[in-house]
C-alpha cells in the first residue's frame, strides 16, 4: 500500500484525477471502477476539465460503479446513476452503453448481481478502481462485518451509514436501507485501487485501514492484501497515521524514480 499525503484536499483531488487521466491516456480502452460520495466530486470535475481543455478522450473507456441504493431509479436525484450522469458521464465523450451502475430497481437482485460480476469479467476486469472510505472504514457499501471474500450482492446498510445519508433525503423513512454493492472480494480482484480520503472526520478510518489489522470490521483494511493500492489523503485525513514520515520518503523516492533523477537515490553513484 502506497500512502500519499498531500497538504490540502484540493491537491489530493488533483493528484487522484491526474493518476486516472494518465491511465486514460496510456490505455484508451481502460476499464475504470468508479465511486460516488462527496469525496470524488472534484476529481470528476478535473477529469471533465481535462476532457474539455486537454483532449482527454473517454470514447473507448468502460466504467463500473461500486454500488447503488435499492429502490432508486436512474431519475432519482439521490441515485448513484443520477450522480454519475450529473458529475461525469453527461460532460465527457463516453459511450453511455459502456457505463455500468448496479440497477437498484432490478427485479431479481441475485441474478442482477451475478450478471454485474460477469460483465466485469467480460470487459477484461477493472484496471483501476477509485474508492472512498466511510467513517466506519467501509468501502463501497461493504459495511463492518462484510465477508472479505464477498461478491456483488444485496447489502443491508448499517445504522451509521443511514444516519449519514439522512441529510440527502427529505424524510427519514425515504432513506434507503438496502443497497447493491460490489463485494470486498470483487474489489480485491481489480488490477489496481486508488483510494481518496479527505477531512479530519476520515482520520480514524484511514489509520485503521492503513496501519490496523486486516479485519472484516474495517472492510477497507482488506486493501492491505491487494498488490497495487495507492491511498491519497490530505493532511487532515492522514493526521492519525503513525508512519507519516516514512510515507513521505517513499513518495519522494517514487517521484525521483519517475523523473529519472537516479543519482539522488544513490543509483549510478560510484
Ligand atoms: C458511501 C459510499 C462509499 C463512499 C462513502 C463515503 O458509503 N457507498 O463508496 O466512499 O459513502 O462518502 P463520502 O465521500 O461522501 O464521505
Amino acid at each position: 500500500m502506497r500512502v500519499i499525503i498531500e497538504k490540502t484536499a484540493e491537491q489530493a483531488e488533483l493528484r487522484t484525477a491526474g493518476i486516472m487521466a494518465d491511465l486514460v491516456r496510456h490505455k484508451p480502452n481502460a476499464v475504470l471502477g468508479l465511486a460516488t460520495g462527496s469525496t470524488p466530486v472534484k476529481v470528476y470535475r478535473e477529469l471533465v476539465r481535462q476532457h474539455r481543455e486537454a483532449e482527454l478522450d473517454f470514447s473507448q473507456i468502460t466504467t463500473f460503479n461500486l454500488d447503488e441504493y435499492v429502490g432508486l431509479g436512474a431519475q432519482h436525484p439521490q441515485s448513484f446513476r443520477y450522480f454519475m450522469q450529473e458529475q461525469l458521464f453527461n460532460h465527457i465523450n463516453i459511450d453511455h452503453a459502456a457505463t455500468h451502475v448496479p440497477d437498484g430497481r432490478a427485479l431479481d437482485f441475485s441474478a442482477h448481481c451475478q450478471q454485474y460480476e460477469q460483465r466485469i469479467l467480460d470487459a477484461g476486469g477493472i484496471d483501476l478502481q477509485l474508492l472512498g472510505i466511510g467513517v466506519d472504514g467501509h468501502i463501497a457499501f461493504n459495511e463492518p462485518g462484510s465477508s472479505l471474500g464477498s461478491r456483488t450482492r444485496l447489502k443491508t446498510l448499517a445504522s451509521e451509514t443511514i444516519r449519514q445519508n439522512k441529510k440527502f433525503f427529505p424524510g427519514d423513512e425515504q432513506v434507503p436501507r438496502l443497497a447493491l454493492t460490489m463485494g470486498v472480494g470483487t474489489i480485491l480482484e481489480t488490477r489496481s485501487c486508488l483510494l481518496l480520503a479527505t477531512g479530519a472526520h476520515k482520520a480514524s478510518a484511514v489509520r485503521s485501514m492503513v496501519e490496523g489489522p486486516v479485519t472484516a470490521q474495517i472492510t477497507a483494511s482488506a486493501l492491505q492484501l491487494h498488490r497495487e493500492v495507492i491511498v491519497i489523503v490530505d493532511e487532515e485525513a492522514g493526521g492519525w497515521l503513525e508512519r507519516r514520515d516514512y510515507y513521505a520518503e517513499v513518495d519522494e523516492c517514487h517521484q525521483l524514480l519517475e523523473t529519472g533523477q537516479l543519482r539522488a537515490l544513490g543509483i549510478g553513484n560510484q
